[in-house]
């Protein structure tokens, strides 16, 4: 058991810009709440996250042997150990929830239910399925292919980071809905910034490979629409976050920065 929990501390605790919690503390703030309430549902998504890059890296899908700037679980630990951290990963962030979340019951469920939405068939697995699916044809997916994964595979988590700060914050059905059109469009940002930066910058800033998807064929912006335009892409989805905004009443201005973040990491 211990060598389980050390290979989970390992992947959890070498780093990570921690976007997905800070935009559902964010969001929380928006709609009136304490930051600090949605703790435990912000800190089970980055361990559902983080479950997800470690299998991500595994031989079997990227097979990449670095992340967060240091060795992948699987190189450490070996491949056995690092399926079980990304699963016990799994279980550990519901127990957070179910166990620690405050708000009723109704509340509780509703964060279970997005997250279960959003790691699915209909969400990061199914998107990790038609990313496989897609590497190794040359990276020129159709572009409703290529949103498709992007939006499944990293889109779906991010948007219910910030559906689940909503939700425990209590906000309305229509303050949720902006919030979610702006969180998926901070998705796809996201996704098209990560396939930039995979062909631009270097594994020393990055903390994990770079030049990868061009070696295996994966299907990203830059593969489809060129450089200059996957970055055209990035701004047009930063855009469209910000002006979902434009609806929600509060201070939004740390959601305006997430963007600006987002679109401009790395660099
Ligand atoms: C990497 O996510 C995988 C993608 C979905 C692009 P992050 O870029 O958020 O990784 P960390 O958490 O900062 O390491
Ligand atoms: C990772 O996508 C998406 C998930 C882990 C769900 P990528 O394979 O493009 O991300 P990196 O570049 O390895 O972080
Ligand atoms: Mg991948
Ligand atoms: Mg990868």
């Amino acid at each position: 058991m211990q060598s389980l929990v050390e290979a989970m501390r390992y992947s959890m605790l070498g780093g990570g810009k921690r976007v997905r919690p800070t935009l559902c503390m964010e969001v929380a703030g928006v709609f009136g709440a304490e930051p600090g309430l949605v703790l435990p549902s912000a800190a089970a998504i980055e361990l559902i996250h983080t479950y997800s890059l470690i299998h991500d890296d595994l031989p079997a899908m990227d097979d990449d042997d670095f992340r967060r700037g240091r060795p992948t679980a699987h190189k450490k630990y070996g491949e056995a150990m690092a399926i079980l951290a990304g699963d016990a990963f799994f279980g550990e962030a519901l127990t957070l929830i179910t166990v620690h979340q405050k708000g009723s019951n109704e509340q509780v469920l509703e964060v279970v239910r997005e997250l279960a939405g959003s790691t699915g068939v209909n969400g990061m697995v199914g998107g990790q399925v038609i990313d496989m699916d897609q590497t190794g044809r040359g990276g020129d997916a159709d572009t409703e292919t290529l949103r498709m994964i992007h939006t499944y595979k990293t889109g779906a988590l991010i948007k219910s980071s910030a559906r689940i700060g909503a939700v425990i914050a209590g906000a309305g059905e229509e303050e949720q809905a902006a919030v979610s059109e702006y969180a998926m469009e901070l998705g796809l940002c996201f996704q098209i910034v990560d396939d930039v930066l995979n062909a631009t910058s270097t594994r020393e800033v990055l903390g994990k490979s770079a030049g990868s998807d061009a070696e295996q064929g994966k299907a990203t912006f830059v593969g489809v629409y060129g450089l200059d335009g996957a970055k055209r892409e990035a701004d047009e989805a930063a855009g469209k976050a910000i002006r979902a905004l434009e609806t929600v009443e509060g201070d939004t201005s740390g959601l305006h920065d997430l963007v600006l973040f987002v679109r401009h990491r790395g660099h």
